[in-house]
């Protein structure tokens, strides 16, 4: 796949005159991808049934014209104000019971069935218009499901539709009392419409109701894709997606993107360092400017799974961002390392967001491509840079990794809904594996565990909550060696401790005799170096003990091909882990020194320095924000 640039651009905010030459200056910024039309639901039907779509046609017909590939958005995210009109209960309603108001966006509840339908209509409607229109390469469903805290909504709509998806779950309110043990306080339901939404108790709700409704929450969220993407298939051939975000566990990705043909995710590495990340502040102020080393290619790797192995960056951070506590700029370079980085971990589009940035409304703040008055913003000049080096660069082709992390977002549903311990969070323990991983200089794979047929030499399962012994099983027969823990297979899927056989595994003697948690500032070290911290499950059994606590307890404990850790883990402790399960698994780390990053492709070995400054790695110099590719398997070369 030869990797190329696109471009998110609003033709309805500007004259339409100014289209034309637009068009003109991305293609020769060098960018072949242009999407559209994500919000431009009110200028498509101004009124109910009143569809005005000639200024579509025309840009489509324009962006075309001059070379460019459209993406063209669903406008569901944005429902115009005369839809509250239509349907007066299809806000979504928040945990302390209040209505979301209009004068934003994303103002919906994925339950409304009345929205799912007029989303429906306006899909289809758009679908019969431009489904052959060979300008149209490639269709956005609706725009960053669970952005502002949408996924979870506690109306009415909801409600019914939870109790309709519990009396399938369930069948019976008999096997529902069982499941959750609703024994406990007098909870036992008599019948489903008994049953409320998990919110406004007096103190905590059942973990079990709250885990049951995140599922149907996420349910919800694909079942709404899916409205729109099974009427788009009827009308297009051409490829259906959807732009995800950083650090959005709310909703089963990997069940949305199974319905889709490619997955991308909106790329804001600085906004995610002041915003999204829990690390110190000698770390934000060293890459305050490039973001973290390691969180967007967390993402690339994770979409390129939800994918399954098709992926894009649909929004690539330009400049400063308006929404983060602070928005300082990218340092000159960092644009390009970010479009480079996606590239090398197999994206087929980087695509900006956006084209000129908007001189009105809550975004006037964010930096495009061009400034409101049209000048050349930094990023342009990056951008064709890029573009330049990709035609040279040519083909990216993946490969396999030897190492793989095991995704599973209900999970952090089941974490969030009895946390425990405050600093115990699912994408932060799966987060510091897989920084471990990359200090080590080791490329690698994300699976689900639906999807684990491809062989790898270690899986990393983190704090996997549900394991039965299927998932055992594949989890074995699929790797050399598998690591678990801490707080894996801890729960049943209806959250309740197993009590036969803990952590539930087969294959390995050691169970979980207590869980401690603890607070920020402590930690319990492992004789040898390193530390837990957060969490520590207390192991006993006949497995052998790798490594211990200071205080005897077993921290890594081992039978054949599965490991279970006993904590989470901090940077030394994870440093050990990874070289342990690199001796047994034949695996050759490459120790990386901070802000280096490495990834390797079939052809190349994409060295990336998220550092200010230049960095000597192996007889390299790397310059500081800077991307050094190299062939593979050359003389001199790794
Ligand atoms: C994304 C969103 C865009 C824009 C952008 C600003 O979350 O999809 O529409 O708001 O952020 O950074």
């Amino acid at each position: 796949m030869k990797p190329e640039l696109g471009v998110c651009y609003y033709p309805e905010h500007w004259p339409e005159a100014m289209c034309a030459e637009d068009a003109a200056r991305m293609v020769d910024t060098g960018i072949l991808w242009v999407r559209i039309g994500e919000f431009a639901w009110n200028r498509l039907e101004p009124h109910p049934g009143t569809l005005q779509f000639e200024w579509l046609d025309r840009a489509v017909e324009t962006l075309g014209a001059a070379g460019l590939k459209v993406v063209l958005g669903t406008p569901t995210a944005t429902p115009p104000r005369w839809m509250l009109d239509k349907h007066p209960d299809m806000l979504a309603v928040d945990a302390n019971g209040n209505t979301r108001k209009f004068g934003s966006r994303r103002h919906y509840c994925f339950s409304h069935q009345g929205y799912v339908d007029e989303c429906v209509r306006i899909a289809r409607v758009l679908g019969e218009r431009y489904g052959h229109n060979p300008y149209v390469a490639a269709w956005q469903i609706d725009n960053e499901y669970g952005c502002h805290d949408t996924t979870v909504s506690y109306s009415t709509p909801a409600l019914n539709a939870f109790r309709r998806w519990l009396a399938v779950q369930y069948s019976s309110i008999e096997l529902l009392n069982k499941a959750w043990g609703n024994v406990f306080w007098s909870m036992e339901y008599r019948n489903f419409d008994e049953i409320d939404l998990p919110n406004q108790t007096v103190t905590e709700p059942n973990p079990a109701h709250v885990l049951a409704f995140r599922r149907f929450s996420s349910d919800q969220v694909v079942a709404f894709n899916k409205a729109q993407v099974d009427v788009l298939r009827t009308l297009t051939d051409a490829p259906l997606l959807h732009n995800y975000m950083g650090r959005i566990l709310d909703f089963d990705h990997f069940e949305v993107g199974a319905d889709l043909d490619i997955a991308t995710w909106d790329s804001y590495p600085i906004g995610f360092l002041s915003d999204r990340l829990e690390d110190d502040e000698a770390h934000k102020t060293a890459f305050l400017q490039q973001g973290d080393p390691d969180m967007q290619a967390f993402h690339h790797d994770l979409y390129r799974a939800v994918g399954r192995g098709r992926w894009w960056v649909m929004e690539q951070q330009p400049g400063p961002v308006n929404w983060a506590p602070y928005n300082p700029a990218p340092l000159p370079g960092m644009v390009r390392l970010w479009s480079l980085e996606a590239v090398a971990h197999g994206a087929e589009v980087v695509s900006y967001f956006r084209w000129r940035q908007a001189p009105f409304a809550q975004e006037q703040m964010h930096a495009g491509l061009l400034t409101p008055d049209n000048r050349p913003a930094p990023a342009l000049h990056e951008a064709r840079q890029t573009a330049g080096e990709l035609s040279t660069l040519g083909e990216v082709y993946q490969v396999q990794s030897k190492v793989a992390i095991l995704f599973d977002y209900p999970s952090d549903w089941a974490w969030t809904s009895l946390p425990q311990g405050a600093g115990f969070d699912y994408f932060r323990l799966v987060f510091s594996a897989y920084r471990a991983l990359r200090r080590a200089g080791l490329s690698i794979d994300f699976v689900s565990s639906d999807d684990l047929s491809a062989h790898y030499a270690l899986i990393l399962a983190p704090g996997l909550a549900t394991i039965g012994p299927d998932l055992e099983r594949r989890l074995t027969d699929n790797s050399d060696l598998a690591i678990l823990g801490p707080r894996s297979g801890a729960i049943t899927r209806d959250f309740q401790i197993p009590v036969v056989g803990r952590p539930g595994l087969n294959g390995l003697d050691c169970n979980v005799d207590l869980v401690e948690t603890l607070p920020p500032a402590n930690n319990r070290p492992v004789r040898g170096g390193g530390a837990a911290q957060h969490w520590i499950d207390r192991l006993s059994g006949s497995a052998e003990e790798i490594l211990s606590f200071d205080d005897g307890a077993p921290a890594l404990m081992a039978e054949d091909g599965l490991w279970y850790l006993a904590g989470f883990p901090n940077e030394i402790l994870w440093d050990r882990v990874i070289g342990l399960a690199a001796g047994k698994t034949g695996l050759s780390p490459k120790p990386m020194p901070p802000g280096l990053r490495l990834r390797e492709t079939a052809d190349h070995v994409f060295l990336i320095n998220y550092n200010a400054e230049p960095v000597v790695w192996n007889g390299s110099t790397i310059g500081g924000c800077d991307v050094k590719i190299l062939k593979r398997n050359l003389p001199g070369q790794i």
